[in-house]
């Protein structure tokens, strides 16, 4: 029988957990035993994450972090090893979406801003957390980048957002071959459209059309479906994949859907 205990009793920090698929890895990695450092730089929504976990049953404790500061991360990362004695894996998650422009529109400080957080902001995750990961001589270590589409596929009119999600696939590729050595398993996942708050206040009509464009099976994916394939990745079921970008789109990078005439649709019904 094949079952997730393993991941049970783990440490794990996700960041950008106050929200979106940061949160729903969080509840998921609780919910199968994981004690979770859950941070963000919201405060109130990150402490809501918390005593969720702790109502149900579950081990978890919120610092308050923005992952573009190093002293916050390595904060973090102390505070971690301080509270539960070792670090067993981080999920750099926290990130932000980019207005949609041409490259020659996009300034300089907007270039930095989003890099500060979508590649530095992973890369120092790496830093502090895989010293942490090694220093706890952790059997199962595991680091887990949330890349995105973006980072294995060109993105029109997203060039800061898409270079800084292949420089997070850059930078799981090397560590993958760097820490396989030391029982640490590096991957990205690239979600594809999921419904959480990166949408902002677009319109219900306007999120579905891009579902519908985007999504070769018509519908937005669930943060669930992206915590999902996080715990599968944490667990020791998964020791021998790493350096993978794995994507959780629906299909919608391996082409096009066209039209296609049924010859029998009566199977359909
Ligand atoms: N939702 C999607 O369709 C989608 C698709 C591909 C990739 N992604 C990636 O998934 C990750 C999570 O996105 P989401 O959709 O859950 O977004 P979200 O906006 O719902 O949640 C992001 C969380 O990150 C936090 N955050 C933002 N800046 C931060 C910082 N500097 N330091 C710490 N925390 C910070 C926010 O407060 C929020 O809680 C991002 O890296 C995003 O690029 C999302």
């Amino acid at each position: 029988m094949t079952d997730f205990t393993s991941v049970s009793g783990k440490i794990a920090i996700v960041t950008g957990a106050a929200d979106g698929l940061g949160k729903a890895i969080a509840l998921c990695f609780a919910e199968n035993g994981m004690k979770v450092v859950v941070s963000d730089i919201h405060s109130d929504k990150g402490s809501e994450v918390v005593r969720e976990i702790t109502s149900n049953g579950g081990d978890a404790v919120f610092f308050k972090a923005d992952v573009s500061k190093e002293e916050d991360v390595r904060g973090l990362i102390d505070l971690a090893v301080e509270t539960y004695g070792r670090l067993d894996g981080i999920v750099n998650n926290a990130g932000i979406s980019a207005d949609s422009r041409p490259i020659h529109e996009y300034s300089i400080e907007e270039f930095d801003k989003i890099t500060a957080i979508d590649l530095k902001g992973v890369f120092m995750g790496m830093k502090y957390g895989i010293e942490a990961i090694l220093k706890s001589k952790s059997p199962g270590g595991f680091v887990i980048n949330v890349a995105s589409l973006a980072g294995i596929m060109g993105n029109s009119s997203m060039g800061i957002y898409t270079s800084s999600k292949h420089g997070v696939v850059g930078l799981t590729k090397t560590a993958a071959l760097d820490y396989a050595a030391y029982n640490i398993t590096v991957n990205a996942i690239c979600p594809g459209t999921i419904r959480t708050s990166i949408w902002g206040d677009a319109p219900e009509e306007v999120i579905q059309q891009y579902a519908k464009i985007l999504s070769p099976n018509g519908r937005l994916g669930d943060p669930k479906e992206v915590a999902h394939v996080a715990l599968f990745l944490a667990s020791d079921l998964a020791r021998y994949i790493s350096g993978s970008a794995i994507t959780i789109d629906a299909g919608s990078h391996v082409g096009k859907v066209t039209p296609t005439q049924w010859s029998h649709p009566e199977i359909l019904d």
